[in-house]
């Protein structure tokens, strides 16, 4: 048994007990008289809810706390102080204070790199320079070739999109695509044509198809059906009519286009039905979406092993797929192509869970022109945004696209609305984070969820890093595939001394001499760069990106600014219009403020890239990198599972990640990133390492991965608590031996053995059970009591219901019960600091170490009313001045005082709006800043939903929403119609709007053309993605409404005449 195993059985290892009877957990003095379940109202309630949800929409959605823009590191920025790097740090540190020797060294950089002692070595100028020269014609054209590989159509092919979207298209576009695009159409035409036999519009089929499935016709008189549809008629032509006014006609090869794409799905349909060998002309799928593999991603051809994996006979019978294979083999093309099956031929919708905000995000851009294409939608399922229940769609199916967080709250309201069978597939991927403390419970218990409810949902997970694969099998009830493909070879190397090692399998110690660094540092640079990094990252930049993971924030920026204090002047003229740009660009997004390190490193192509950058920020570096203006990244090792950012050569500067010694599977991810596929021939990574570290690197490389282990019963308010609420909450189980069964199927139930040693899965199912109802959230069923005590069964308290709904993290809620009972007493309501307080999240707050200095200061400036607040909390302004004197000072609640200092942070940011003068005045970094106001946001919806489910608290409701809004948003309200568009950030949205496109339809209608021209820095990919977003999101909200008119003229099925009839017949 591995290490990570033995952890575990620790934290669950818990004195042996006999086995408790029920009788002794249902005999615990519950709390659950704080608030009597009552099953009638909440029947009643349920429908409130979901009424009250719809209406609210995009704003304030119930939203997991701490959704997903996890950062590794959390603050934690000083690296072992002692350590080797430490003492590096510091040095770089003091360098930098000494202006003297700043300037001695700047002017040592450029006279040793450009003439003297580097003119030996392989680092020269010269040398640099030749590469650079006779690298630049290899370099601009593995750009083109980069860019062939993004450049999508012609605009006008762009255009050639169902009739449903024409309404987009503006007249300009219109004649000129006609005319010139004839060609393609008709050839399109031709190669299609033959497989169309009937004229029929599939719309009309399927709006057909919902006519005999939906039951109201059924029941429905002629007479009264008629009027209601020539009143439906009068509507729909009105708004066509309305519509039409706008785009005046549309090209009759798009409508035929459309029809053959429709008939297509309708034959892959058939094909996919009949379960049949013939595939079709794309893998079941329409030959459109083969161009458009082609088109967007410049996929001509599957990888072999993904032909294999998509023909399995497995596959074919929609069984449960785990499929394994390194990092950058192409895993995401096989879970698309069987999402788009589901979607498009199986007609039901699909959940994609993926790890990380900005990763939804990507895969949300990614996917709508697809959308937009093949008449599906594409729904965002991240940060504060996410419909609960989703939208029910007529005609066209959902894809989901979710972090861990909102893949759980998706599936719980799914279960609750009894729509779970509505989703066909759920995809995750990176499933190794099954693993991963809470995050990995979450998603645990999700897909438990959804085996259990919904047996005819196929779930797929992917991952590079996945060892003890049969435990998972188990619980997946899944087939399993796996192949060692990487289409770029890499290359494995670690540093030691001079010296560089290849990594090697076979060799004794599982290394082979490989080379030495022959380079000549000067005594400076030697001081400076003891690891040799200017070295490693010259022989492949400018021309050639490079990443260097450092262990730490503070690391990363130091390591940046060293480097590029050895650069060579040359660097600076690498793309130097670009980098001005993008130096230009990161001010205006930031109100004309720009981080002193950056500004000094972006000159020469190099930045730092981690959590304390805010998102506008981190966007804009990324996309300056992956077009190659920005050439050397420093970053933690976030990068290393975030969005795809590919290199030639990955640098690890230690094994480390903060003080940990670096696991299997990070070095995996890390390593991965290098070498990407239509990018780079080749990938090499080179892990540095000390002589002291040496032992524990070799068997770092030659070690299997680390097993995954289930965290459900570890995490234990967030994980098995939550699990249990939500069963009952859902009545997935509600009696003690279905809920142990259900625990049995759950991956935890699968790894019992292994886990537990002490306990058994029964003594943990009635413990959390009784923990539960002592706490107030769950009370016993007092009616009909059962002789067999595996019987009894529960019921969700209100209080029960609001945690679960307002998906609060037990540890927490009867505090903010507490807190917002008190709230009532006396809500000071002259500023927003008491409900900001309220809706400060308390895990941040525990983890926050307040400046006392910096907290005198601004205490001393609240107005009487803030102070109120404080006074109301029991904070004094004496007890602050205390401690910022360093006065001892008796014990007041640590929680409390904490919490009333970030509030002081979010207050200040939502007057101020300014991120940057935020941080400046309470010296926090803003990426932090940025992460609390997301944090308060989400926390502020989930408290929202908790006193939703609380008749007492029915006062805060109203705040609530608005102060939701607030904090989601805290920009000027002009900007939030585009800020609502996947990808459009705080900067982006001012750009756009200060050039005209000031609603989501200025967008949707945008010619993505025009905007690159317009808007400065943005790239062709960008815009066409942000046009296909918008457009998205115009259509998701258009059809939204015409469902609620539809919803709203439907005839009730119980209106009395048509009652009567149907008993008459
Ligand atoms: N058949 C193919 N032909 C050409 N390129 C492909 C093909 N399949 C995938 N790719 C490209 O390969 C790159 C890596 O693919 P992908 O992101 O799916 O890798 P992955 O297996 O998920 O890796 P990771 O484990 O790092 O996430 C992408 O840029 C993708 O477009
Ligand atoms: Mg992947």
């Amino acid at each position: 048994m591995d290490e990570g195993g033995a952890r575990i059985r620790r934290r669950v290892r818990v004195r042996k007990r006999n086995r408790p009877s029920l009788g002794s957990v249902l005999a615990a003095p519950t709390a659950a008289e704080l608030e009597p379940g009552d099953e009638e109202e909440e029947g009643e309630e349920k429908e409130t809810v979901v009424g009250s949800r719809r209406e609210k929409a995009v704003e304030v959605e119930p939203a997991q706390n701490n959704d997903s823009e996890e950062d590794m590191f959390g603050d934690y920025d000083s690296f072992a102080e002692n350590s080797f790097l430490a003492q590096v740090d510091d040095l770089e540190q003091q360098y930098m204070q000494i202006p003297q020797l700043r300037k001695h060294a700047s002017d040592l950089t450029i006279e040793d790199l450009c003439s003297g002692s580097i003119k030996h070595n392989k680092l020269s100028i010269t040398t640099v320079g030749n590469f650079t020269e006779l690298k630049v014609d290899e370099h601009t054209k593995n750009q083109s070739r980069h860019k062939d590989v993004f450049i999508e159509p012609e605009p006008d092919l762009l255009y050639d999109v169902p009739s449903s979207q024409v309404l987009y298209f503006e007249n300009l576009q219109k004649s000129s695509n006609e005319l010139g695009d004839q060609s393609t159409k008709e050839k399109d035409w031709n190669s299609s044509s033959h497989k169309t036999g009937n004229e029929e519009l599939p719309q009309n089929s399927t709006e057909h198809h919902q006519q005999i499935d939906d039951p109201c016709s059924k029941v429905g008189t002629s007479s009264e059906e008629n009027r209601r549809k020539s009143l439906k008629e009068h509507l729909k032509s009105a708004m066509t009519g309305n519509a039409k006014a706008q785009t005046p006609v549309f090209s009759r090869t798009k409508q035929l286009k459309e029809t053959l794409l429709s008939e297509e799905i309708n034959v892959a349909k058939k094909a996919i039905e009949s379960s049949s060998d013939d595939l079709g002309p794309f893998y079941s799928l329409p030959s459109k979406v083969r161009d458009l593999y082609v088109q967007f991603k410049g996929i001509e051809k599957l990888y072999e092993w993904q032909h294999t994996c998509l023909t399995l006979n497995s596959v074919q019978e929609r069984k449960n797929l785990i499929y394994s294979l390194p990092t950058s083999g192409g895993k995401t093309l096989v879970a698309e192509i069987l999402m788009l099956q589901e979607l498009l031929c199986r007609r039901r919708d699909v959940l994609m869970i993926l790890p990380y905000v900005a990763i939804v995000q990507e895969k949300i851009s990614g996917l709508s022109s697809f959308g937009v294409e093949l008449g599906f939608f594409v729904e965002e399922y991240a940060g504060s945004k996410g419909k609960f229940p989703p939208i029910k769609r007529r005609g066209k199916k959902s894809l989901y696209i979710a972090t861990i967080e909102k893949g759980n709250s998706l599936v719980n309201s799914l279960i609750e609305t009894g729509r779970i069978s509505s989703l066909g597939l759920v995809v995750v991927d990176e499933l190794h984070m099954i693993g991963e403390g809470s995050r990995g419970a979450i998603l645990e218990m999700t897909l438990a969820k959804v085996l259990y409810t919904s047996k005819t949902t196929q779930i797929i997970g992917m991952s590079a890093t996945l060892n003890n694969v049969e435990d998972l099998q188990k619980f997946l009830q899944a087939e399993y595939y796996t192949s060692q493909f990487r289409p770029v070879e890499l290359k494995e190397y670690l540093k030691i001394n001079d010296a560089i090692y290849e990594v090697d399998s076979k060799a004794e110690n599982g290394m082979t001499f490989s080379r030495l660094l022959n380079c000549q540092y000067s005594n400076t640079l030697k001081k400076m760069d003891p690891d040799h990094l200017v070295a490693l990252a010259t022989e492949v930049i400018p021309n050639y990106s490079c990443l260097v993971f450092c262990p730490t924030k503070k690391n990363c920026e130091n390591v940046a600014e060293m480097i590029c204090r050895f650069l060579s002047k040359q660097y600076l003229k690498h793309r130097e219009k670009e980098k001005h740009e993008v130096i230009k660009n990161l001010k205006n997004i930031s109100s004309g403020n720009l981080c002193p390190i950056l500004n000094r490193t972006i000159p020469f192509g190099v930045a730092y890239h981690h959590s304390g950058l805010t998102s506008d920020e981190r966007k804009l570096l990324e996309e300056a990198y992956s077009t190659g203006v920005l050439c050397l990244f420093t970053c933690t090792s976030t990068l290393a599972a975030g969005v795809n950012l590919p290199a030639r050569r990955v640098i690890l500067r230690a094994p480390y990640v903060a003080k940990e010694f670096l696991r299997r599977s990070q070095y995996k991810q890390m390593i991965g990133r290098a070498g990407r596929a239509g990018i780079d021939s080749i990938g090499e990574s080179i892990l540095i390492l000390q002589e002291k570290d040496k032992q524990q690197v070799l068997e770092l490389i030659s070690r299997p991965l680390e097993n995954c282990y289930s965290h459900l019963v570890q995490e234990f308010t967030k994980g098995i608590q939550t699990l249990f609420l939500s069963l009952i909450g859902l009545k997935i189980a509600t009696n003690l031996d279905d809920i142990y069964h259900f625990m049995c199927g759950t991956f935890f139930g699968v790894q019992q053995k292994i886990l537990l040693q002490e306990k058994s899965l029964w003594d943990i199912t009635i413990e959390s059970l009784r923990y539960l109802t002592e706490k107030g959230l769950l009370q016993k069923d007092t009616i009909d009591k059962p002789k067999e005590e595996i019987q009894y069964s529960f019921h969700i308290t209100k209080l029960g219901r609001a945690s679960f709904k307002g998906t609060i993290d037990l540890a927490y809620c009867d505090i903010l019960y507490r807190d917002l009972k008190k709230g009532l007493e006396g809500l000071v309501l002259e500023s927003l600091l008491h409900l900001i307080y309220l809706t400060t999240p308390y895990d941040m707050a525990s983890h926050c170490d307040p400046d006392w200095m910096i907290y005198f200061r601004q205490f001393s400036q609240l107005s009487p009313a803030e102070q109120n607040v404080a006074a109301r909390l029991g904070v004094s302004e004496n007890f602050i001045g205390k401690k910022a004197s360093g006065q001892p000072i008796k014990k007041v609640d640590k929680d409390i005082v904490n919490r009333l200092y970030l509030s002081f942070v979010l207050y200040t940011l939502l007057k101020e709006t300014n991120i940057w003068s935020v941080s400046e005045k309470f010296n926090m970094p803003r990426g932090y800043i940025q992460s609390l106001l997301t944090g308060a946001a989400s926390f502020s919806s989930c408290v929202l939903h908790f006193c939703e489910e609380l008749e007492e608290f029915w006062v805060y409701r109203a705040l609530l929403v608005e102060l939701t809004k607030k904090l989601t948003y805290c920009v000027k309200a002009e900007l939030i119609p585009l800020m609502e568009v996947t990808g459009v950030l705080e900067g982006r949205a001012k750009q756009l709007y200060n050039a005209g496109y000031k609603s989501l339809t200025h967008l949707a209608n945008a010619n993505p053309e025009v905007l690159i021209r317009t808007i400065d820095h943005l790239s062709r990919r960008q815009a066409k993605q942000m046009v296909s977003s918008a457009k998205m999101l115009l259509h998701e909200k258009a059809e939204a409404l015409q469902e609620e008119v539809e919803e709203l003229l439907r005839l009730p099925s119980d209106f009395p005449s048509i009652a009567a009839s149907s008993e008459k017949a």
